[in-house]
């Protein structure tokens, strides 16, 4: 399957890891229409890890855990697929998933086909117990093959979080998102570090193959299953923004029967999805501004139209002041030309006057710009 723009959704594992039903996910697929997440992009509904029983059955089929999911997983992807949305689940290239439930090595084909029957149009897959022996090239070649002959669009997300040099190959493996770091933790620390390791990858990010920061954990505050200290909301805010504008996949992974207006604000900013969703899916390019060093992250990003995207991050926990300065995004002094910024969180214009500008940003906030070329 080819997805031209980065994947939206949520998936269960941030808040809920092994405690997962159908209830949650038919409550789930509910508010995901209620509260207009659907109608802003978020269109799939993915179950993680700790979905299945631990043994296959006489046919070597994966079963649904028949106590989590009473009516089994057709039912629940046509509960899902009711509502307008369309249905993920998460198997393991190796021996077992990372959780300890049965994984699709060796059976790749089969497994692939029970997803198809069941009405499945996503497909986590996860890199745990790998054979020490077969490349990842090899296992998740083999995955992408057997969704792509599975009789169903399915979507291939990998998840071998950018180990052996995933980047080089994952391209070739059919799949359409991968994960380019390791997880992530609802901490600060966590979300900078996802940022920085992410600087290098960068240039392999684009249509069809989306580098993939792994889920958001907006609106969490420290509660669930990759919940430790959690983040206040301009934190939230920012980190959000930073997966919005590199290009990442966007997959909510909050409890979202609970969430409060704040979280659901940031979610939803139209503004910052349309940066996301840019068809053209360019990479980010840093910039060297300056007064920046570490922890004051400049980037810009040309859309589709020729409009660019600006975006100031202040990861420090002080105040900053940020100059960029547009000769570095190709629009220096000499060309009579310059950008007219539309500040995508506050609305708020300006035109940049002599070639640079400075913004200051409170701690952890950024500034994120969409901005016109226009005649100076
Ligand atoms: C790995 C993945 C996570 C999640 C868990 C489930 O750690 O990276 O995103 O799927 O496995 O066990």
């Amino acid at each position: 399957m080819v997805k031209l723009t980065p994947p939206m959704g949520w998936n269960s594992w941030n808040t809920f890891g092994d405690k997962i039903n159908e209830q949650l996910i038919f409550d789930t697929a509910d508010i995901m229409v209620e509260k207009g997440l659907l109608a802003k992009g978020y269109e799939y509904l993915v179950i993680d890890d700790c979905w299945s029983l631990k043994e296959r059955d006489s046919n070597e089929r994966l079963v649904a855990d028949p106590e989590k999911f009473p009516h089994g997983m057709k039912a629940v992807a046509d509960y899902v697929h009711s509502k307008g949305l369309k249905f993920g689940m998460y198997s393991c290239a190796g021996n077992l998933t990372c959780a300890g439930y049965p994984g699709s090595f060796e059976h790749e084909f089969i497994d692939a086909e029970t997803f198809a029957e069941w009405g499945v149009d996503f497909l986590k897959y996860d890199y745990c117990y790998h054979s020490p022996i077969i490349h990842g090239k090899y296992l998740y070649s083999r995955m992408g093959l057997a969704l792509e002959n599975c009789g169903r669009d399915i979507l291939f997300s990998a998840c071998s979080w950018g180990a052996d040099e995933t980047h080089e190959w994952i391209k070739r493996t059919g799949a359409s998102m991968w994960r380019s770091t390791g997880d992530i933790f609802d901490t600060w620390d966590s979300i900078k570090d996802l940022v920085k390791q992410q600087e290098r990858l960068h240039p392999y990010n684009g249509v069809g193959c989306f580098n993939d920061m792994d889920m958001l954990v907006v609106g969490m505050y420290g509660k669930g299953n990759v919940g430790l200290k959690g983040c206040n909301d301009t934190q939230y805010k920012t980190h959000f923004s930073m997966w919005a504008f590199m290009g990442s996949p966007l997959m909510i992974g909050c409890d979202i029967r609970s969430m409060n207006q704040e979280t659901l604000d940031i979610l939803t900013n139209e503004e910052m999805i349309r940066i996301n969703q840019d068809p053209a899916c360019r990479q980010p390019m840093k910039l060297v501004g300056t007064w920046t060093g570490d922890d004051l992250l400049l980037y810009a990003k040309q859309l589709a139209g020729g409009d660019i995207a600006i975006g100031l991050f202040n990861l420090r926990e002080e105040k900053a002041y940020a100059r960029v300065n547009l000769d570095e995004v190709g629009l220096p002094f000499s060309t009579g030309k310059t950008l007219e910024l539309t500040e995508v969180w506050t609305g708020e214009k300006t035109t940049v006057k002599n070639a640079n500008f400075i913004k200051g940003l409170e701690p952890f906030d950024c500034a994120v710009y969409r901005a016109k070329v226009v005649n100076l």
